[in-house]
Parts: C-alpha cells; structure tokens; sequence
C-alpha cells in the first residue's frame, strides 16, 4: 500500500520526505488555508518537497469553472492529481478532462454507489472518508472494503485511497482491506513507528553490548 501524507505543511512534509517512506501527498482546502498561502503557490513547494502524487483540490462548485481550475492546478507540475468533490459537476468534469490524460482524485466519497460513479468517470483516485463515519458511529472501514470489491469485481483502474485515517490501527485495515493507498497525518505516521516491545528491546541489546565491550570504569 502506498503511504500518503494528509497535510500542506511543509516542514511535516519535509520530515516525513526524509524518512523515505512517503509516496506521494493529499491536500484539502481546509488544509491548505491553515497553512495561509493560496493552493497553487503551496502545492508548487509541495511538489518540490515530495517526490509522487500531488492531490491539489478544486474550490469551484461549477462544471465550467471546474475545469478551468483542473487545467490550472494540472499545469503547476506533472504530479498534481486534481482533486474534485464527489458531486454530479465534479463527476462531469473528472469524465471529461480524464480523457484528455488530467488524473483526479474524486473526494468526499461516503458510499460504494458514488465509488462506482467515480470509477466509471475514470477517476484515478477515489477517496472514501473512514475517520469521519467513526465520528457517526458507523464503521467506516467496512466502506474501504466494500469498494475494493466492486472495483476488484469489474477489473476497474481506479486506485482506492482511504482517507480520513485517524490512527495507526485505521491504516492498517486498510491495508487488509486492499486500500491501494491510504493517507494519514503526520501524526498518525509518526505513531506507526512505535511500539513499547522495539524500545524495550533495543534497551536491552544495546545494554548487553556494553556490558561485553565498554571499558571497564576507572578504578576497577
Ligand atoms: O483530505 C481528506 C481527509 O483525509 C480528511 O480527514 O480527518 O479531516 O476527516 P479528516
């Protein structure tokens, strides 16, 4: 599964790029206002950060303005997935200019009947939301799953990119379910590192070595 980064924060980007872990990354409006430079001057230094798929997202609501902004955001850079909400103009728009070679990313996906709208529309990434049907007590992995299977069933291209990932546990169902790829925050990458086991073992490794090979303290 391809690791993805859900944020426009460039020095989170920077540390999760140094690591060499991170595939490609997402961005939403929302992220990209906290950071307080306009999309296409932000997603230009995100494209010079992380070496993969850019998700740069629309903000009109209308087909036409849809696709002038697509055309915009495509020519920042060949990474840049355009990003287009799960809407019958975003659908419109994914459907025309998907043929003309533009990706896009259809988002804000919260059923199995949108992802197979979204594929047939040839999207290149279908973004169903899990955290955000937790937050409604429904379970939101079971969405992930079902969609791998419509798209597994018809042979579709469409990559499912589960979003909304909220912790390290969400990321790996994911994973079990076939996501293609999942995008997380900085946070929840940092978190996957961990576990008390890897610190309580290297404690103790790094003990034993020393007491074998560090000179013996003065005075001994
Ligand atoms: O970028 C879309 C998605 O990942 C948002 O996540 O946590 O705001 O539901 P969240």
């Amino acid at each position: 599964m391809k690791l993805f980064l859900d944020t426009a924060n460039l020095d989170e980007l920077r540390k999760g790029a140094a690591w060499g872990i991170v595939d490609g990354v997402t961005t939403n409006p929302s992220l990209i206002a906290k950071e307080g430079v306009p999309m296409e001057q932000q997603i230009a230094r995100i494209c010079e950060i992380v070496d993969g798929e850019i998700s740069a997202e629309v903000v009109s609501t209308k087909h036409a303005e849809m696709v002038e902004e697509a055309y915009k955001l495509s020519r920042i850079h060949k990474h840049v997935v355009v990003k287009v909400p799960m809407t019958r103009d975003g659908i419109q728009t994914c459907a025309k200019l998907s043929k003309e070679g533009i990706r896009f990313n259809v988002t804000l996906c919260f059923s199995p009947a949108q992802a197979l709208l979204a594929a047939k529309a040839g999207a290149h990434f279908i973004s169903p939301f899990v955290g955000r049907f937790d937050d409604i007590a429904t379970e939101g992995m079971e969405l992930i799953r079902q969609i791998v299977k419509i798209y597994q069933n018809y042979g579709f291209k469409t990559q499912v990119l589960a979003a909304s990932l909220r912790s390290p546990l969400h990321v790996a169902q994911a994973a079990l379910a076939g996501a293609h790829v999942g995008t997380l925050p900085f946070k929840v990458l940092d978190q996957m590192f961990n576990h008390p086991l890897t610190d309580k073992g290297l404690e103790q490794f790094l003990k034993d070595y020393a007491k074998a090979f560090d000179p013996a303290p003065a005075g001994r």
